[in-house]
């Protein structure tokens, strides 16, 4: 008997036993260690799917926003399967390179891109810097003057609406440093036209992560839509749109639209304004790789107390910093059903702070030893991990049908101080 996970398609309970597409978790815990992230290939090609559908017939062209998961097996799997790619660093460019992406479809967010970042982008032949301030317009016009080029330039634009989501990753309100303010940007469009070393390509807008009502993209398409009419009015052509990130994910029985119903709404409102066939670009993240993740982890110790039950297990705030950040909610289930009576446990790691928890108040039967999955995993988990506490980065294994390949080998304590040096002489 198999029996789902709801809202993971791609995880069952098989005799008792936790799988991930044809993998058994707790053989992939025994072999590797824990803790372990774990990402299942079809589910994340099943969420580029959907986008896929979404933009069927249009020129369009997906750039995953790498920020979410930039493990290098992952980005040769979305390269293999057409993606482009949104960077944000220097570093994030040389992980395209080392995985086969193809820079020409390589976009460059950012606020804050270094000299050494644009020269290195435009060496490398990337299809279009976002470009997030006026000061920024005049540095990069310069750098690639100094090359002898014309940087290929979208504005990013703040729409100024409210995404309805955390504050920390709501980006299209006044009050937040990205992009340009709706009433500057006929001004900097004709100053970016002007300067000799830029390219005016596209517009560029982003409102936030983890949105999960189709309003705001509406609101935001409706205010870029009328800010490429006057721009072109005043005679600047712009090739491109990029609508910035994606979807929010399911963590906690939330209801996001499906990314193909969403692009109908969104392509049929384009259509109406006349804008149907121009080419558009996105840059989701999380909703490519969010729910195609775990991170296995193993119980150390239960503490029973008077105000709270804990169960310590071994991974932490540093693997898995989303709910220390933000109070994120992330599922938590065993990888074996062991009946017996559940208790209600605050469920955190080893490291010395409070904040090092990965749930709260949840209802599990658990005793030391046993393994447990943190659900929804995928993005912005281990991308954001330190090695805080001198922790080692965990091991990284991506399923394929009942294959399992390792595709980070478990850092040492040895990896993390290579750089460090003593003082000589002392
Ligand atoms: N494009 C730009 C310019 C962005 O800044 C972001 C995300 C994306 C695209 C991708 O957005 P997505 O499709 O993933 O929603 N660490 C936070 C999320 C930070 C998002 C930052 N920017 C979290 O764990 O919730």
């Amino acid at each position: 008997m198999t029996t789902p996970l709801p809202g993971h398609p791609h995880l069952h309970y098989q005799a008792g036993a936790l799988y991930l597409e044809g993998v058994r978790l707790s053989d992939l815990a025994q072999h590797h260690g824990t803790p372990l992230y774990v990402y299942s290939r079809a589910a994340m090609l099943a969420a580029l799917a959907a986008y896929q559908r979404g933009f069927a017939g249009r020129k369009a062209r997906i750039c995953y926003a790498m920020k979410a998961n930039s493990s290098l097996a992952v980005l040769q799997l979305f390269a293999q399967a057409g993606c482009g790619f949104d960077i944000v660093s220097g570093g994030e460019l040389e992980r395209v390179l080392a995985a086969g992406g193809d820079p020409a479809t390589v976009v460059f967010s950012g606020v804050g891109k270094t000299r050494a970042e644009m020269r290195q982008a435009l060496q490398a032949g990337i299809a279009c810097f976002n470009v997030e301030s006026e000061a920024e317009l005049e540095v990069l016009s310069g750098v690639a003057q100094a090359l002898g080029t014309r940087a290929p330039i979208s504005i990013r634009v703040n729409p100024n609406v409210d995404a309805k989501t955390h504050p920390y990753i709501s980006t299209g309100l006044k009050g937040n440093k990205f992009g340009i303010a709706h009433e500057r940007v006929l001004a900097t469009y004709r100053r970016a036209a002007a300067l000799p070393g830029l390219r005016v390509q596209g517009i560029d807008c982003h409102i936030g992560s983890q949105i999960t009502e189709e309003t705001p993209y509406l609101d935001a398409m409706d205010r870029v839509l009328d800010l490429v009419d006057a721009i072109e009015a005043g005679g600047i052509t712009i090739e491109h749109i990029d609508f910035g990130g994606g979807l929010g994910i399911a963590y906690d029985g939330e209801t996001p639209p499906p990314a193909d119903a969403l692009w109908a709404r969104l392509l049929a409102r384009l259509d109406a304004r006349g804008y149907g066939a121009r080419p558009l670009m996105i840059e989701p993240g999380r909703s490519l790789v969010g729910n195609a993740g775990v991170c296995l982890t193993e119980v150390l110790y239960l503490k029973p107390g008077e105000q709270k039950n804990f169960c310590i297990v071994d991974a932490a705030m540093n693997d898995l910093p989303r709910p220390m950040m933000y109070e994120a909610w992330h599922g938590i289930v065993p990888l074996a059903d062991r009946g017996g009576a559940p208790q209600t446990y605050d469920v955190v790691g080893p490291i010395c702070e409070s904040g090092d928890w990965l749930g709260r108040e949840r209802l599990l039967a658990v005793q030391p030893g046993d393994l447990l999955a943190v659900l929804s995993a995928g993005a912005y988990c281990s991308a954001m991990g330190s090695t805080y506490n001198t922790r080692a980065r965990p091991a990284e294994v991506l399923v394929d049908g009942g294959t399992a390949h390792l595709i980070r080998e478990r850092e040492t304590a040895r990896d993390i101080f290579r750089a460090e040096r003593l003082v000589s002489g002392a």
